[in-house]
């Protein structure tokens, strides 16, 4: 999978690919992350990206030219075999879809996927309605920028690429993964400044030790996440455990 990251900001991202799970996934081969500076695509002396709003009002706008050509010379570098718009076009603003892991299993089948870094101050509304295919959030905040949000969108989606975790399931019991948040876990020393771990873990019972960390998961998106407990996959004795009998 290849993801090109469209930004004004190039730096940023430089010690994100160097480390963590980003150099994991692109040593083995599995993931291309392409830096593409917006500016690079301006042809005036000054290498101007944004200019004052139509209609007035503080602040910057981004202007379509340097946007629109940075994103066609990605796909003029994209071989044959994808069609031009197959390619998704992810514009990164606080006024996009909310991301999810949902939306990242979605990104994860695709070959390429152009991600767009957006400005707080604004971006000529013609990039949303002629360019992007799409447009995404992380969260009901504001950032400066979009490229944190593109390192958060990117991290989640390559995650998902078979064969960059470690062990092929360890992302399928990642909490929103199984609607469920993830339970407790533990490690030696069993006894911790007079903290002990739970007696059940401590068993060799493993049955038990299953029915335990289901129970935990579903107690605690009870108390932290109720949101979340609609839409999980609970059997009926375990949505009476969740005080949620309807269904
Ligand atoms: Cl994608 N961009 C910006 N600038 N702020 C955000 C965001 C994105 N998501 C939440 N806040």
């Amino acid at each position: 999978m290849q993801i090109h990251i469209l930004t004004l900001f190039p730096q940023m991202f430089s010690s994100l690919l160097g480390s963590s799970i980003f150099k994991r996934a692109i040593d083995r081969g599995l993931v291309e992350i392409n830096i593409r500076n917006i500016r690079d695509h301006t042809h005036d002396k000054h290498h101007t990206v944004d200019d004052s709003p139509y209609g007035g009002g503080a602040g910057m706008v981004l202007k379509p030219e340097p946007i629109f050509e940075a994103v066609e010379a990605v796909k003029a570098g994209i071989s044959g075999s994808h069609v031009d718009n197959a390619v998704p076009v992810i514009l990164l603003t606080p006024q996009g879809r909310l991301f999810s892991q949902q939306i990242a299993l979605e990104l994860s089948k695709y070959s390429h996927l152009i991600l767009i870094c957006g400005h707080y101050e604004g971006i000529d509304e013609r990039v949303s309605e002629q360019l992007a295919t799409d447009e995404v959030s992380i969260g009901d905040y504001v950032l400066s920028g979009g490229e944190l949000a593109a390192m958060v969108v990117a991290e989640a989606i390559i995650r998902l690429v078979p064969g960059v975790l470690g062990s092929e399931d360890s992302a399928l019991n990642d909490s929103y993964a199984t609607g469920l948040l993830e339970y407790p876990q533990y490690t030696r020393p069993p006894v911790f400044r007079g903290w002990a771990v739970p007696e059940v873990l401590l068993s060799g019972n493993h049955a038990q030790i299953a029915r335990w960390q289901r129970e935990q998961a579903i107690i605690r998106t009870l108390e932290r996440r109720p949101d979340l407990l609609d839409k999980a996959n609970l059997n009926p004795e375990e949505r009476q455990l969740a005080g949620k009998t309807r269904q």
